[in-house]
């Protein structure tokens, strides 16, 4: 399975801070914030990604990540020219995707969740990964029975069928790319992944995944300052883990 993490937008709701920068290059506690979903694909197994990214930036985007070399990966660049949507990333990324599958991962999106083992068993059609959020109305969401079967999906629904978001990070087969080629332009004037995932859903293709582990989307001041704060504690916890484990092995020598 190939990867793409899709690191355009306007960041608009971030401004002034991304008025010079990308709000994927923006720091989220020690590490810029790209480098949590491109972490989340490499954890995954998947190496060989596509990076879409915005005009304005884009130099920056190549300083930072380079080759993918560095990372164990191979990296492929885009430029999407306008943010028209989330699904436009197929169109773009055709020649890329090839005769693969293929997984997307947003880049302002930070998970928990280890999908190796949804990258391995994953054959055919799409799987999504749900959250269960306080605020459903901000979010593409999905209503499911109590077998997980999705019944619908809706892009920000003012009354929202379900709890369940559907959270940054999406796995297709290699139809993905006609289907993407089929939607048309919303109301808002882009390509919605909302209906990507209607045309699985109507072929009976689209299979759910609700997350165990925390998910953040970190668009907003308020959910930008919580991912550092959570990034903290998790690298905290992390070195605190690896000193203890120094000191096992000293006292064992
Ligand atoms: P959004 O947060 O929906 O959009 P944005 O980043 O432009 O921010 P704002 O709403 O504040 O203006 O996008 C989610 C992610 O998808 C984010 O990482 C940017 C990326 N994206 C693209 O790369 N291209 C697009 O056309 C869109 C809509 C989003």
């Amino acid at each position: 399975m190939k990867g793409i993490i899709l690191a355009g937008g306007a960041g608009t709701r971030l401004h002034p801070i991304t008025k010079v920068t990308s709000k994927q290059l923006l720091p989220v506690y020690n590490k810029p914030m790209i480098f949590y979903p491109l972490e989340t694909l490499l954890k995954a197994g998947i190496t060989d990604i596509l990076i879409i990214i915005a005009p304005e930036n884009a130099g920056d985007f190549v300083r930072l990540l380079g080759s993918g070399k560095e990372f164990g990966a191979k990296f492929t660049y885009e430029v999407q020219e306008k943010p028209e949507g989330l699904a436009q990333a197929f169109i773009i990324g055709a020649s890329f995707i090839g005769n693969d599958s293929v997984a997307m991962i947003l880049g302002d999106n930070l998970f928990e969740d280890d999908f190796s083992e949804a990258v391995k068993n994953f054959k055919s059609g799409a799987s999504i990964f749900l959250k269960d959020v306080p605020d459903p109305q901000r979010f593409g969401i999905a209503e499911i029975d109590a077998d997980l079967n999705v019944l619908s999906v809706e892009e920000k629904p003012k009354i929202p069928k379900s709890k369940y978001a559907i959270t940054g990070l999406y796995m297709y087969d290699n139809t993905v790319v006609e289907k993407a080629k089929n939607i048309t332009p919303s109301a808002r004037g882009e390509l919605e992944i909302t209906g990507l995932h209607d045309m699985y859903l109507k072929e009976g293709n689209l299979n759910a995944v609700i997350l165990k582990g925390k998910w953040l989307d970190t668009g907003t001041f308020e959910s930008l300052h919580e991912a550092s704060c959570f990034a903290r504690e998790k690298a905290l916890k992390q070195s605190h883990l690896q000193v203890t484990e120094m000191r096992i092995k000293e006292r064992l020598v």
